[in-house]
């Protein structure tokens, strides 16, 4: 035989270790299935959080080599230093941050879509994809009352959508670099520190940043926006975008986003709403209401790896024009030249900034088909109902200050003792919830004061993990009393 040939062989031996039997696969699968099925049994009586030194470095004693490990030791690896240590975010007693979720049908439409693999960049090689993409799309479309012929992209989560969110608005301005000192952003200090990040990242860094007043509930007060407006034009500077929150990651209270969709109207300016958290809640009969005018903005961001419960991996953009869209992220190359605009359903390549991409659509089609939207509707409606119950149920234990009436699902606390420092006792409590571990709930900073939160989101908190909360937050309290002067 030709040694060229011969040298090929050899390789293909190799090589085909990639592709293993049936045999090999089942047992390979076989392990990995009865590994996530021991952790779904378990889930509801695991921690939400484990306090450990371990930082996962056993993984650096198996170095990347030339030579495999088996299956066993793999997932041995994994459990130890990246399964159990700190935040468990797939347990109900995640309340901190804005929880994600993980429900188990989004897993398997990952599963088909890594082994199939089709490409879901473009329409012309994915048509399928491409269109089961655009149908979600048009279905996010139409529950947040914008219009059938929205367009938009499925990223990898909030930051990414806001990102493309914000360029597009930047080039549907055709914001000049000369331009960009005197143009003005209205925005509020509880805005995602992702919209920051990603009018820096878009180039916008210059623009000026108005911070506008908020309400005692932390919300944007439109007639400041307004004011500030008119003020900035008279000065010569140049009002183009203004930016609200269905949802603030701090307190859950959305902005006034029927009236701010008004001033960006009048004012001819481009309304951009982070709906990262809250716009799936227009699936609740109760929270719609407060959502009014989301269906005004012209961009607007959810992610459903927050609100539908789904897995960490996708965020969502709608933007209403779809030449606005297209105009920031089309292009074209000699080597794409088969791949011509289809008008008939647009490409994500045109739509965002990526080519090649995960096929996002599998992990949210593949659920909302076996389930409806029926159960989705009902865990938004009931971790509204338990965000209420609690606000309600701590409110009644003395001592604790609350934070403002949940709009949506986060509520605000923080204990009060009757001498001391507040800030210091509150801490001492939350270090003492992430001891026991089985529950975890994350802070935040509003005026120097320590505040405690509770975000309530993840698919798996139910009534008991509301009753589970209080119990711990009651007995660490008269725990730490004990010797507090
Ligand atoms: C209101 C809001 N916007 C944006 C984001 C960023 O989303 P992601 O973490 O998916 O990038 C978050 C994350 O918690 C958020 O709460």
């Amino acid at each position: 035989m030709n040694k060229l040939k011969q040298k090929i062989e050899e390789l293909e031996k190799i090589s085909m270790q990639l592709e293993p039997s049936a045999e090999e696969r089942k047992k390979t699968r076989d392990k990995v299935v009865d590994y996530t099925e021991n952790f779904i049994n378990n889930i509801y009586n695991i921690n939400a959080f484990n306090l450990t030194d371990n930082t996962g470095e056993g993984l650096l004693e198996t170095p990347i080599s030339e030579e495999p490990i088996d299956i066993d030791k793999a997932i041995e690896l994994f459990k130890d230093n990246v399964d159990f240590p700190n935040l468990n975010p797939a347990s109900g007693g995640h309340l901190g941050y804005i929880p994600g979720g993980g429900i188990y049908n989004s897993a398997l439409g990952d599963y088909l879509a890594d082994i199939t693999n089709r490409f879901s960049g473009l329409f012309y090689t994915g048509p399928g994809a491409v269109r089961m993409e655009n149908m979600l799309i048009r279905w996010m479309a139409k529950i947040v009352g914008f219009p059938p012929e929205t367009v938009g992209n499925l990223a990898s989560g909030g930051s990414i959508a806001n990102l493309i969110a914000i360029v597009t608005a930047r080039d549907a301005f055709q914001l000049k670099a000369t331009e960009i000192g005197k143009s003005v952003i209205y925005l509020s200090q509880e805005v995602h520190h992702c919209i920051d990040k990603a009018i820096r990242i878009a180039g916008l860094g210059e623009c000026k940043m108005k911070f506008v007043d908020l309400d005692d509930n932390y919300r944007i007060k439109a007639d400041a926006v307004k004011k500030e407006i008119e003020k900035d034009k008279k000065d010569g500077r140049f009002p183009w975008l203004i930016i609200a929150s269905a949802g603030t990651t701090d307190f859950g209270v959305i902005d006034p986003l029927d009236e701010l969709s008004e001033i960006a109207k009048e004012n001819k300016m481009w309304f951009h709403v982070d709906g990262a958290y809250g716009a799936f809640f227009v699936l609740s009969k109760t929270a719609k209401p407060r959502l009014k005018g989301i269906e005004k903005a012209d961009s607007l961001v959810l992610d459903p790896h927050k609100g539908l419960f789904l897995p960490y991996g996708l965020g969502v953009v709608l933007v209403k024009d779809k030449n606005k869209l297209n105009a920031a992220h089309y292009y074209t190359a000699n080597y794409l030249q088969d791949a011509v605009a289809i008008e008939e359903e647009p490409s994500p390549a045109d739509l965002s900034p990526e080519l090649t991409k995960h096929f996002r659509g599998l992990r949210l089609w593949l659920p909302l088909m076996l389930h409806g939207v029926k159960p989705f509707r009902a865990g938004l409606e009931e971790k509204l109902l338990l965000t209420k119950y609690f606000y309600e149920e701590l409110k009644k234990i003395n001592g604790f200050e609350m934070g403002p009436e949940p709009e949506l699902s986060v509520a605000s606390f923080r204990y009060l003792p009757k001498e001391g420092d507040a800030n210091k006792f509150n801490q001492l409590l939350l270090q003492e919830i992430l001891k026991d571990g089985r529950i975890f709930l994350s802070s935040t900073n509003i005026n120097g004061k320590f505040i405690i939160r509770i975000a309530v989101l993840a698919f798996r908190t139910h009534l008991q993990t509301i009753d589970l909360i209080l119990q711990i937050l009651k007995e660490k309290v008269e725990l730490l009393l004990r010797d507090w002067e």
